[in-house]
């Protein structure tokens, strides 16, 4: 009997969602049907966030209300910084994401609980605090002591003065906020599966985003981001572009930033984060980062043309995240600080679903044997 196996899962559908989806027609990503770009050029990430929770946008008592609930959180207590100060300076920033999410988790007394409304409390508290722990990361790695959430900020604000004790210009933040918006959500991948597949056992919704921080970690799925800026510094000189990409290719290697599972004629979060990187270089880019926009330009354009091989979300966002003044292993934690909506949505949406997730494997290994007499 012939078996159909999906390596990868490839083009497999393996339950219904409603939180977003790609109208192929237009190649548009939609949050609860309403398209990213409409939501990039008119919301603030606060409203988007709520809508992926709720499923609809919020009026303005309910996102008030929202507002207030996130500012009033956003505070580590002393023992969790602490904890997370003593990590290694030297281990990746997802690792220090993952540790306080774990210990967020084990102070939480409800932490096994896998109750929908629970969950949205957790899920809200998570949000609030994964700034003031990326930033604690952030400011530890240049030998800075950790600041205090600033209430009266929003929540892109109060990233930029967690991380650099200051609030840069409004269309800095509003591109801050879009690359937030852009990656909140994405249907069933690879992260938000492993949320799911988590959440079917019936785990709690601590494990399933520490499940999901591991996922994105890796530099085919989220860790991308801060492997396309390693990769733009690697190669420097702009005319060296088309050049190291034969290189690489010829290897090969696999280009970061380039390619998806899900599109294969462009990624439809890019014309809008390209826009918003556009603007920042033309309005903050100094000669360093015009030669360095100049060779991510080149290189998209010879990726294009060598292996007809679109960019996705974690190239633009590379260059915005480097040009706001992020140090580079900050990139993926940052995503996290989006992501960790759209998982959570997820995580509910799975214990509704009310099933475990369990495949099959198409068996290749030795036919059943006698065992030999022992030695
Ligand atoms: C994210 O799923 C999501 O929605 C993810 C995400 C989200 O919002 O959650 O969008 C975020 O993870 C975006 C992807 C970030 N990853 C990268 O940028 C890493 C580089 N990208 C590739 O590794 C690749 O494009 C994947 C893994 C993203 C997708 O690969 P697929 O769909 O499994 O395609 P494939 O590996 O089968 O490749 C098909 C062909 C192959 O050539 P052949 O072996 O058939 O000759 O295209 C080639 C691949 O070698 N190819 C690439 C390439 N991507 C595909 N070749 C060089 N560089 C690349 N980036």
């Amino acid at each position: 009997m012939s078996t159909d196996i999906h390596r990868g899962l490839a083009g497999v559908v393996v339950d219904t969602t409603a939180i977003s989806t790609v109208i192929s027609e237009t190649n548009s990503l939609t949050y609860g049907g309403y398209p990213v770009q409409d939501l990039a050029a008119s919301r603030t990430w606060e409203e988007v966030a709520y809508l992926l929770w709720h499923g609809d946008l919020p009026d303005a008592g309910q996102l008030a209300d929202f507002r207030a609930a996130e500012r009033a959180q956003r505070g580590l207590d002393r023992a969790g910084a602490e904890l997370l100060a003593r990590l290694p300076a030297t281990c990746h920033p997802m690792d220090v994401l993952r540790t306080a999410v774990s210990y967020l988790g084990a102070q939480d007394p409800t932490e096994d609980d896998a109750d929908p409304a629970a969950n949205y409390a957790k899920s809200l508290s998570l949000f609030a605090k994964l700034p003031t722990v990326v930033a604690l990361d952030v400011r530890r790695r240049r030998g800075l002591d950790p600041l205090q959430p600033d209430p009266a900020l929003s929540y892109a604000e109060n990233f930029f003065h967690l991380c650099f004790g200051a609030v840069p210009p409004a269309d800095v933040v509003r591109a801050f906020e879009i690359t937030m918006i852009l990656y909140a959500e994405h249907s069933f991948n690879a992260s938000t599966f492993t949320a799911r597949v988590i959440t079917s056992t019936l785990s709690d919704l601590y494990s399933a985003v520490t499940g999901a921080i591991g996922a994105l970690k890796g530099p085919l799925h989220g860790g991308a981001n801060e492997a396309v800026m390693d990769m733009l510094a690697e190669i420097d000189d702009p005319a060296r572009a088309e050049q190291w990409l034969d290189r690489a290719l010829a290897e090969k290697r696999r280009i970061m930033g380039f390619g998806h599972r899900v599109y294969k004629n462009g990624d439809s979060r890019v014309p809008i984060m390209q826009a918003a990187l556009d603007q920042l270089v033309s309005a903050h880019g100094d000669a360093r980062i015009r030669r360095t926009a100049d060779l991510y330009g080149r290189l998209q354009r010879a990726m294009l043309a060598r292996k007809g091989i679109h960019p996705n979300l974690d190239y633009p966002s590379a260059l915005a995240y480097h040009l706001m003044g992020f140090d580079t292993p900050a990139f993926t934690p940052i995503f996290v600080m989006s992501r960790i909506t759209g998982w959570t949505a997820h995580v509910t949406e799975q214990l509704h679903a009310n099933v475990l997730i369990r495949p099959l494997g198409a068996y290749t290994g030795p036919r059943q044997r006698p065992v030999p007499a022992g030695a």
